[in-house]
Formats: structure tokens, C-alpha cells, sequence
């Protein structure tokens, strides 16, 4: 409740102008506005466990759907699981047609290919098989189909009028949560970033996670996915938004992470690590997407627009240095010592959890510095207009603490040197 002081104007009056001050001044640590209250939104059937793509059946024969369009890459459409999707829908009475030229980070130009795939296949529903990326193609594309206009329209928060047109998912990589979440993105070539779309419209109406269709990801895909879904955890813990809810989720998903993700590394086959993996992108998505993301994500955003290095790999090299910059603040100290707690750290410090996260993706594959990561893809010369972008981003309006322009540009450099 707002307090009028011994001047007449209001504490949040104060704290606007305090806020505008400070920016003027290039100052940082303004706080964003703390939220209303906590919308929670959840997808309304999901299915997980190994073989659990066949319980999609019965429900598109309820759906009555008769034409479904499904939405992949070609890796995917070549591996044979696009086609198990296919055998499930076509048995319950859906005929498919078949889109199958999903980029990683797509792009606006893949979405309008997908719509218009969609329009001339006269589709009922989109069927995602894939990671973020043809999740997220499904989810712009559906957006668009029901409430008309670009796809650019759409960009940042609850822009479209009514809820797309069904999308059903099932999920391959562990992974973005984008199968569970209110987010999607789509790369915008024009300005060489990521837009981010927030916005419960786009919410899928089934959702699998089964592993027979995670089973096939390498070493490498494993862990990048793998951190994006820490990070998402990590991020939900420290965002405004964070309540009990997404706490609950969050902390869970980031022991889980913390125990499984190295064992699904080493070995893909693992069934158990694969299905507590699965079981934990999606907490982690649930946690994010009622709690908000921060810094890391909006930097990361900013950074795969411009080099279009996988998104997951984005995360992994920026959260240790995100999470320095943002450790001096006390809240986020407090929370940090929770997460601490969560990776059941022998020290229950911020920086036990900075140390943990860099320790983690190097053992893990990732580049321990952005040079290395980023080698031919990006020069510091960019780091500017990086920030730029990033302090625009959706993702930034969540993190606990504003940074100035300098002191994004710092972060970026520091994760490009290697300097914790
Ligand atoms: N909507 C959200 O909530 C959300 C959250 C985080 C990230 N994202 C977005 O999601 C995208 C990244 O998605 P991603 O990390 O899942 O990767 P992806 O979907 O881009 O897939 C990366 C590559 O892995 C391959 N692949 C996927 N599954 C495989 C499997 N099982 N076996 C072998 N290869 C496989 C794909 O063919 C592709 O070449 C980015 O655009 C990112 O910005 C969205
Ligand atoms: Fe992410």
C-alpha cells in the first residue's frame, strides 16, 4: 500500500523519482516495480515418462482435430521422430502435413514459412517435435494464425488479443521448459537480436516430455540445454516475481539439475538422469514462467540475436559473471544462499554458487570464457549495442536490480576475459 510522507507525495511516487534520478545519472541499482500480485499459469495436460507419447491419442481424437501440421526440423524429420508423432496423430484421425524447416534461434522469416505452411495446409493444429525451436516457431506462428498482423507485433508483454490456434508439443531437448512456459522467441535478423514474447496466449494445449525422444541428444546438446534449464532456475529464485510457488518449483529443479545433468552428460543413455532431466526443464520452465527470468537471460537474448550460438550455451557463459554483478545486491545474497543450499554446496555463499555454476559448465563443455565461445562470432566492438539490447529486453524488467549500459558492457567483457 502506497504511504503519503511529511511531503504529501507518495513512497512509490519517491522511489519513481529516486529511480529516474539515479538513471539520469547513469547510476544503477534502481529496483523494478515489485508486482501486484503472482498470475500462475500451467498447461493444462502434460504427459512425461518413457513411451508416453501414444497417451496424445485419445486426446486429439477428443480435440476432433483433422488436420495437423507438424512443426520440425529436418534432423528431426530424418531421425524418425517426427514420424512416431505422426503414426500417434494419424492413428487418432488427424492427417499431417509436414513443415520441416525450423532453425535453431529461429527466425521471424522461418515463422512467416510455418504460417503460411500452415494456411495453405488448411491445419487445425500445429504439432511441435523439437526443442525451443520449433516449440517457439509453433507458438509465434499459432499467435499470428489466430490474431492476424506480423509476428513482430507480438514482442513483449500479452500483445495478442485471444489465445492461438492448438499447438500440441512433444519436447526432445531438456531443455528450454518452452513446452510448459507463457514465453516464446524469435530472432529478429533486421536488428540482429532475440525478441522475447511473453504472453499466456501462446500456451500449448498437450505437452510431452518423453524420453525416447531425448534419448538421441549428444554430449553436447545434453549440457547446453541442460544449463539453459539452471539458469532458468536460478534466474526464477533471484527474479521480482518469485513467490512460494515458483520458489517450490525452483529450488527443486536446481538439485535436480545439479545431481542429473552431469550424469545425462556422460552417459545419454541413462534413463534415469534423462527422465529426472526431463522432469526438471519443465519445473524449471514452470518456475520461470510465473516468476519472471533477469540479466542473464536478457544478455543472452541480445548476444544470440547478434552470433546465433546456441541459446544454452549463451546462458552457460554469462550466468557466472551475471551473477557476480548482481550478488551486491542483499536480497539477492539472501537468495543466492538458498541456491547454495539447493546445489548442497559446503558453503552456503554467493559466491560458493558463482564458483559452482563456472565449475559446472566447464566440467560439463562449455567455454570458459566468451572469447573462446564466441570465437569469429562476436569482437568486444559489439558490446555496446549488446547492451542496448539487452537493457530493452523483456527478461531485463524481472532481474531484482537495473544495471546502467557500463555496467552490462562490464559484464559482457568480464565473461569475454574470463574475469570472475
Ligand atoms: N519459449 C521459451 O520459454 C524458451 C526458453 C528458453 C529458450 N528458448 C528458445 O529455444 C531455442 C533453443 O531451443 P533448444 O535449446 O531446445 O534447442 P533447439 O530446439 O534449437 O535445437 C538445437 C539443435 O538440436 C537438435 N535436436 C533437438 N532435439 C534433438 C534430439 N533429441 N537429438 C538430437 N538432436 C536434437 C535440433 O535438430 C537442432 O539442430 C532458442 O531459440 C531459445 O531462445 C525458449
Ligand atoms: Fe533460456
Amino acid at each position: 500500500m502506497n504511504q503519503e510522507n511529511w511531503s504529501g507525495i507518495t513512497e512509490a511516487e519517491v522511489e519513481q523519482i529516486v529511480r529516474r534520478v539515479l538513471a539520469a545519472q547513469g547510476y544503477a541499482a534502481a529496483r523494478p516495480e515489485k508486482p501486484a500480485g503472482h498470475r500462475i499459469s500451467a498447461v493444462k495436460t502434460s504427459f512425461f515418462g518413457q513411451g508416453s507419447v501414444k497417451m496424445l491419442g485419445p486426446e486429439i481424437r477428443k480435440l476432433g482435430i483433422r488436420r495437423a501440421l507438424i512443426v520440425t526440423d529436418s534432423f528431426l524429420a530424418g531421425n524418425g521422430a517426427a514420424d512416431r508423432v505422426r503414426a500417434v496423430l494419424e492413428e487418432s484421425g488427424a492427417a499431417c502435413a509436414l513443415f520441416d524447416r525450423v532453425q535453431p534461434n529461429p527466425t521471424v522469416q522461418v515463422v512467416n514459412e510455418c504460417i503460411a505452411r500452415a494456411k495453405e495446409t488448411g491445419a487445425e493444429l500445429l504439432a511441435a517435435v523439437g526443442g525451443g525451436s520449433a516449440i517457439d516457431t509453433a507458438k509465434a506462428a499459432s499467435i499470428v494464425l489466430k490474431n492476424g498482423g506480423r509476428v513482430e507485433d507480438y514482442e513483449g508483454v500479452n500483445k495478442s488479443r485471444e489465445p492461438g490456434i492448438p499447438i500440441v508439443v512433444v519436447n526432445t531437448t531438456a531443455g528450454t521448459g518452452s513446452e510448459c512456459t507463457t514465453f516464446y522467441i524469435v530472432t529478429d535478423p533486421s536488428r540482429g537480436t532475440k525478441m522475447a514474447m511473453i504472453d499466456p496466449n501462446c500456451m500449448v494445449a498437450i505437452a510431452v516430455n518423453d524420453i525416447d525422444f531425448m534419448l538421441s541428444m549428444p554430449p553436447k546438446l545434453t549440457a547446453s540445454t541442460g544449463l539453459d534449464a539452471l539458469t532458468h532456475a536460478i534466474e526464477a529464485a533471484c527474479a521480482t516475481g518469485a513467490n512460494p510457488y515458483t520458489d517450490h518449483d525452483a529450488y527443486w529443479a536446481i538439485t535436480a539439475v545439479t545431481e542429473y545433468l552431469p550424469r545425462a552428460v556422460r552417459n545419454g543413455k541413462d534413463p534415469e538422469a534423462r527422465e529426472m532431466m526431463a522432469y526438471a526443464e519443465n519445473i524449471a520452465g514452470m518456475a520461470f514462467s510465473n516468476a519472471g527470468l533477469g540479466m542473464v537471460h536478457a544478455m543472452a537474448h541480445a548476444l544470440g540475436g547478434h552470433s546465433n550460438l546456441p541459446h544454452g550455451v549463451c546462458n552457460a557463459v554469462l550466468l557466472p559473471y551475471v551473477l557476480r554483478y548482481n550478488s551486491r545486491d542483499p536480497e539477492i545474497r539472501r537468495r543466492l544462499e538458498r541456491v547454495a543450499e539447493a546445489m548442497h554446496l559446503p558453503e552456503r555463499t554467493p559466491e560458493a554458487v558463482i564458483r559452482k555454476t563456472h565449475q559446472m559448465a566447464v566440467e560439463l563443455g562449455i567455454p570458459p570464457t566468451l572469447r573462446e565461445a564466441a570465437a569469429g562470432k562476436v569482437t568486444p566492438e559489439a558490446f555496446g549495442t549488446l547492451a542496448d539490447l539487452a537493457l530493452r529486453d523483456s527478461c531485463m524488467a524481472t532481474n531484482l536490480i537495473t544495471p546502467t549500459r557500463g555496467e552490462v558492457i562490464q559484464t559482457y567483457e568480464n565473461a569475454w576475459n574470463g574475469n570472475l
